[in-house]
């Protein structure tokens, strides 16, 4: 292991924005190295019983910051599959806090253009259609607009043969720098998008694994879900991290 080159040989890329979202995994790597680039911290490492390769994100909260960290590692690792996991808010009242969403894709939910509307005649949450983002694949020289990011099938397949005591299901994943909190809000949301939940990052990280043709899954486990009643309980994560552990090891040899 200790001969292991993290710039050239590939590994799985975990993120999280917090620590309730990343120590535990931190504490658990094998060989586990500090490194430091411009602002983010990045933890190479083993992980698991069959001794992963992974490097081990702190992306701070939020799509710049995702953002940031994800295009610093995916310039200077060589991850196979990169894995945003974390805490999210509920808008599928089937899910409760505690339960974990596997993201069938992700929904960049705060990309939108309003309705135009003159002078006087007020504002409305309700008039707006997705704003197509734009990808630049620079394998092929070819850029599209997107309204939202794939999540990877295979990936997700084997996310959802992981065992666990939670209870788990696909969903689709929306995220912005939002938290909503008005239950007529993540109705439309949920009339537009079908998200299940909402985050604050792992859109930004769909987006750049799309743009360089990385395989990406999202994974959030419901600390809070305004749709049931259910308040902030930020310590969940560490389920949602044990739970990233038990699928780096589904994911050995693949
Ligand atoms: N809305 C948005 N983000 C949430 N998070 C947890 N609950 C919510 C919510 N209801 C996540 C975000 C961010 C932090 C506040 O926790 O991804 O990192």
């Amino acid at each position: 292991m200790g001969d292991y080159d993290f710039t050239a040989e590939p590994c799985v890329l975990i993120q999280g924005a917090m620590d309730t979202e990343t120590e535990y995994l931190i504490g658990q790597l094998k060989e586990p190295q500090k490194v430091i680039m411009g602002n983010w911290t990045f933890y190479t490492g083993f992980l698991g019983k069959y001794e992963e390769p992974v490097v081990i994100s702190k992306t701070y909260q939020g799509m710049v910051n995702a953002a940031a960290a994800s295009s610093l590692a995916l310039f200077n690792f060589k991850p196979k599959a990169v894995i945003n996991q974390g805490i999210a808010g509920g808008h599928d009242p089937s899910f409760h806090r505690g339960d974990i969403v596997l993201g069938e894709k992700v929904i960049p939910m705060g990309a939108m253009i309003r309705e135009y509307a003159p002078e006087g005649e007020g504002i409305s949450e309700t008039k707006f259609e997705p704003l197509p983002i734009e990808i630049y694949y620079a394998r092929t020289g070819h850029r599209e607009k997107v309204t939202e990011f794939p999540c990877d099938e295979k990936l997700l397949q084997i996310a959802e043969r992981v065992e666990t005591t939670l209870h788990t299901g696909r969903g689709v994943l929306g995220s912005a720098d939002e938290w909503n909190n008005q239950i007529d809000r993540i109705a439309l949301l949920r009339e537009k998008y079908h998200t299940a939940s909402e985050d604050m990052e792992s859109a930004a990280v769909a987006q750049l694994c799309l743009s360089y043709g990385i395989p990406f899954l999202g994974i959030r486990i419901l600390s809070n879900s305004i749709v049931n009643g259910e308040e902030f309980d930020e310590s969940v994560g560490i389920e949602g991290q044990k739970f990233t552990l038990r699928l780096v090891e589904a994911l050995h040899g693949v």
